[in-house]
């Protein structure tokens, strides 16, 4: 019982910081934005944003991404304040371990494969959705056994049905492609990243300024279509209209779904580690990166839904489609590529973060050290975990339809982030005199106000996957009891052994 709720002392991690078999320190704040950048704009802001916009929310999708915006900031403020205090690679998963002890730490850290391992596999998806956009330009195609995955869910009916086809083979190229450039090292990664940032920010900058002169005010009427709200409890709607297949539509349901677009700032935490000056950067670009994204999102959405009345919103590709629909193929073409460049960026960066956070756990004991822990010697990576998630990625990319995976993210990384948020309400309470170089303003209300805000996005989010996320973690309890729990070196050390 004890070990369960065992804290790892902030003076340990500080301590170990100083140890050997550390990361290169070479990223500065516009590295570090540009990799929070990097991780953000992707399938949610080119995919997702289509099916929220044509079956949940309308031209009320603006007010989804203020919302979701609003609770991301929250809790990039609570990020922001653990990762100045604490600058080690393990994210939320450190920040619970100093916090509310080992369990909640292996939870969370268990939790946070959700966010990005599966995450990378939505993205790679959506990926291959792009690519195979992008050469049928040129009259390419891929054989349609390996198109995609080989079952997927059906608005319509709500209900799971087959694509007769095998494997979504680009998913699983672009996943291995990924992951051989992330064993050979993060600077090579960091300069590949900030060119496929730069396209992609140029792109969205693209279809906001060029998009806004196609605008027609009569296709934000009406404005909300399915409602402002869409909250479900286990499955039952409990505030706004229900949809097709049983799930609560309206503007906050959408808001679940392009949850997924933000997911990324907080990778910026698992990166503190390869920050030249963590205290000060990392907080910077958790910030900056989150606020740049928020305003493109808030300006995309309002011009994708002014171009094209909602109901006839592509929900494949949907902001190349508006493009099409309104005479301008060639712009297609372009908004295609550079969506493609974005969204390899994210898959770069969220396949970065993951072997990042099984590092720190690996140093814990929770995972077995000799894979997860360890770093190549000449490239500095954490290579054999690497490889593993890569494997991961490329296997659920393959065979898992894009919705479930995203869906099953969002809520993964919204419990994430309520204990983040939760951590920094007992952090302050437990070392009220603790180093902290940057503070979440207006505490507690801002922690309280993201706990509350994520958990309306969890309970907007369709029934089944509560019952998803409770299935996970079942799993992750059962490794904890037989492994982590044995293994773990705060057991060792309460223990006295060595
Ligand atoms: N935010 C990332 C994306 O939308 C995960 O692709």
């Amino acid at each position: 019982m004890k070990q369960l709720f065992a804290k790892k002392p902030l003076e340990l991690l500080l301590e170990e910081m100083k140890g050997e078999n550390r990361l290169r320190r070479i990223l500065g704040p516009v590295a570090l934005t540009s990799l929070g950048v990097g991780a953000i704009i992707g399938t949610g802001i080119f995919v997702l944003t289509g099916i929220a916009a044509h079956d949940k929310a309308g031209p009320a999708i603006i007010l989804s991404f203020v919302f979701a915006g609003l609770a991301c900031v929250f809790a990039a403020l609570c990020y922001a304040e653990f990762a100045s205090m604490v600058p080690v690679a393990g994210s939320a998963y450190t920040y619970a371990y100093a916090t509310l002890g080992e369990m909640f730490a292996w939870i969370i850290g268990w939790d946070l494969i959700l966010e990005y391992a599966v995450a990378s596999a939505t993205v790679a998806h959506g990926w291959s959705h792009y690519f195979q956009d992008f050469i049928g330009i040129f009259g390419l195609k891929i054989p349609f056994a390996m198109q995609r995955a080989p079952f997927d869910f059906n608005p319509d009916t709500g209900l799971l049905s087959s694509t007769g086809t095998f494997i979504d083979l680009p998913a699983i190229i672009i996943a291995a492609i990924v992951t051989i450039i992330l064993v050979k090292g993060i600077r090579e990664s960091a300069g590949f990243n900030s060119t496929m940032v730069i396209i992609k920010l140029v792109i969205v900058l693209f279809v906001i300024v060029v998009g806004a002169f196609y605008i027609v005010p009569e296709n934000w009427k009406p404005f909300a279509p399915f409602g402002y709200t869409g909250i479900s409890f286990f499955g039952k709607t409990i505030f706004g209209q229900t949809g097709l297949g049983g799930a609560p539509v309206g503007m906050l349901a959408a808001a679940a779904t392009i949850f997924f677009a933000y997911i990324g700032f907080d990778s910026i935490s698992t990166h503190a580690e390869e920050a030249k000056n963590p205290k000060r950067d990392v907080p910077i670009g958790i910030i900056a990166s989150l606020l740049i994204c928020t305003v493109l999102y808030i300006a995309v959405s309002a011009v994708l839904t002014g171009m094209v009345p909602s109901d006839k919103i592509n929900i494949d590709a949907p902001v190349s489609n508006a493009f099409a629909q309104v005479g301008l193929p060639w712009a297609q073409f372009l908004i295609s590529f550079g969506a493609l460049a974005g969204i390899t960026s994210v898959l770069l960066v969220m396949m970065l973060s993951q072997p990042r956070i099984f590092l720190a756990m690996a140093r814990d004991g929770l995972v077995p050290p000799s894979v997860f822990g360890a770093v190549h010697e000449k490239f500095r990576t954490p290579w054999k975990s690497t490889i593993l998630t890569g494997i991961f990625v490329a296997v659920l990319a393959g065979f898992l339809p894009l919705r479930i995976l995203a869906e099953l993210v969002n809520i993964g990384t919204l419990f994430a982030f309520v204990i983040v948020c939760s951590a920094v309400l007992i952090m302050r309470r437990t070392h009220p005199n603790a180093e902290r170089p940057f503070r979440a303003p207006f505490v507690p209300l801002v922690p309280i106000l993201g706990i509350i805000t994520c958990l309306v996005l969890m309970f907007s989010l369709p029934g089944e996957n509560w019952l998803r996320l409770f299935g996970w973690l079942a799993i992750g309890a059962v490794i904890y009891v037989f492994y982590g729990r044995k293994h773990s070196v705060m057991h060792k050390l309460m223990n006295g052994e060595k």
